[in-house]
């Protein structure tokens, strides 16, 4: 089969396109013919071998895949050639598709049965793709961890990527106010189109003076000023801005440092503003299906930036890294 292979960790132009062998399957997997892949914030690290991941090499990026049923093991029941499938991408023993185990910018992929979901109909192939990583991850940050609500103000940092286009989404539907990120006035442009209430541009304003001067500083007593949350992916030198926005009482929620997992810290402002530091990891199967009836019934909108071919596999994951996309990459092998 074709697929997009890098042999070694280095810059993301080593991905090319080759002949690789099709995945095995056992008894109890399916083979998927890929209809669509997405890249996601951890595929230039994980090209650049940045993390501390054991990733197994040659390897295939990606780690988000819609797509048909070809072929079945012997032991799988319930699914059948044909069926339109997003599969849930940490499988058991195998750990993250993309990340440890082989990813799925290829013409086919390997997937236990157990971790097949269902695409309903009315939801394409690519709307699909977008959904596991980034917007299961946006998902249960603001339903579980977050847990936003109506009339909070909540600023989102990096507000223009994947998970970042869903926040915005899933919190104006809680009722909140947005105040939305972005690095230039095009993207910040497409995130008022989006729903966000505000927007802040990170290449030219300061988050913490555009907070304090539109919503007040805020005050240990009296407890005005601020915002109610925080969403900080982003980590190194935003960390402690970001804490500097927060109200007394406020929330700052991580699930990702983009720019350094190490940042400095200033605790005085954990304690005086009595902040809580929340971690929010992943999605669940269940999470994965409401978010495919939620696309389908039009209450989320995958927001798709460009389509490209397998052969521009590696291009497309180095202008992710390049902060050239809004929204989510979809690679069409
Ligand atoms: N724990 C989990 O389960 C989980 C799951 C999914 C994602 N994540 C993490 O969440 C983060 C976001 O993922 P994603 O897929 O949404 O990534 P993404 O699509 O690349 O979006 C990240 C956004 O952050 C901004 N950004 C990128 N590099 C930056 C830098 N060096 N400094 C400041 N801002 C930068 C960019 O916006 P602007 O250029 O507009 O500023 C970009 O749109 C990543 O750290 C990822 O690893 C974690």
């Amino acid at each position: 089969m074709r697929a997009a292979v890098f042999h070694q960790h280095g810059p993301c132009d080593s991905i090319q396109v080759e002949e690789f062998p099709e995945p095995e399957i056992g008894a109890n997997d399916v083979l998927i013919r890929v209809r669509a892949a997405s890249i996601n914030g951890f595929d230039p690290m994980i090209v650049q071998g940045t993390t501390q991941l054991k990733t197994p090499l040659p390897m295939i990026p990606g780690g988000d895949c819609a797509g048909e049923i070809v072929r079945a093991g012997s032991q799988v029941t319930g699914w059948k050639e044909g069926d339109a499938v997003l599969p849930y991408p940490i499988v058991p023993g195998e750990g993250m598709t993309g990340e440890v185990r082989m990813g799925v910018c290829s013409e086919y992929t390997r997937f236990p049965a157990g971790n097949l979901i269902a695409i309903p109909d009315g939801v394409s192939f690519e709307d699909a793709a977008c959904l596991p990583i980034a917007y299961g991850t946006a998902w249960r940050l603001v339903e579980e961890r977050a847990r936003i609500s109506a009339g909070e103000k909540v600023l989102i940092l990096g507000a223009t990527g994947g998970v970042g286009t869903c926040l915005v989404q899933l919190c104006k539907a809680k009722g909140a106010h947005v105040i939305a990120c972005g690095s230039s006035a095009a993207k910040l442009e497409q995130l008022s189109t989006l729903g966000a209430d505000e927007v802040i541009n990170t290449s030219s304003a300061d988050i913490v003076e555009e907070v304090w001067s539109r919503h007040g500083k805020p005050r240990v007593f009296g407890a005005s000023g601020g915002v109610d949350v925080v969403v900080n992916y982003i980590g190194g030198e935003t960390w402690v801005p970001a804490l500097k926005t927060l109200c007394r009482g406020g929330r700052m929620v991580t699930c990702g440092a983009t720019a350094g997992f190490e940042p400095r810290t200033d605790i005085r402002y954990i304690w005086s503003f009595e902040l809580s530091i929340i971690g929010s990891n992943g999605w669940t199967p269940e999470d994965q299906k409401q978010l495919l009836l939620a696309v389908r019934d039009g209450q989320v909108k995958p927001i798709i930036d460009r389509v490209v071919r397998l052969e521009e596999t590696g291009q497309a994951i180095q202008d992710l890294f390049d902060r050239k996309v809004f929204g989510k990459i979809l690679v069409v092998p």
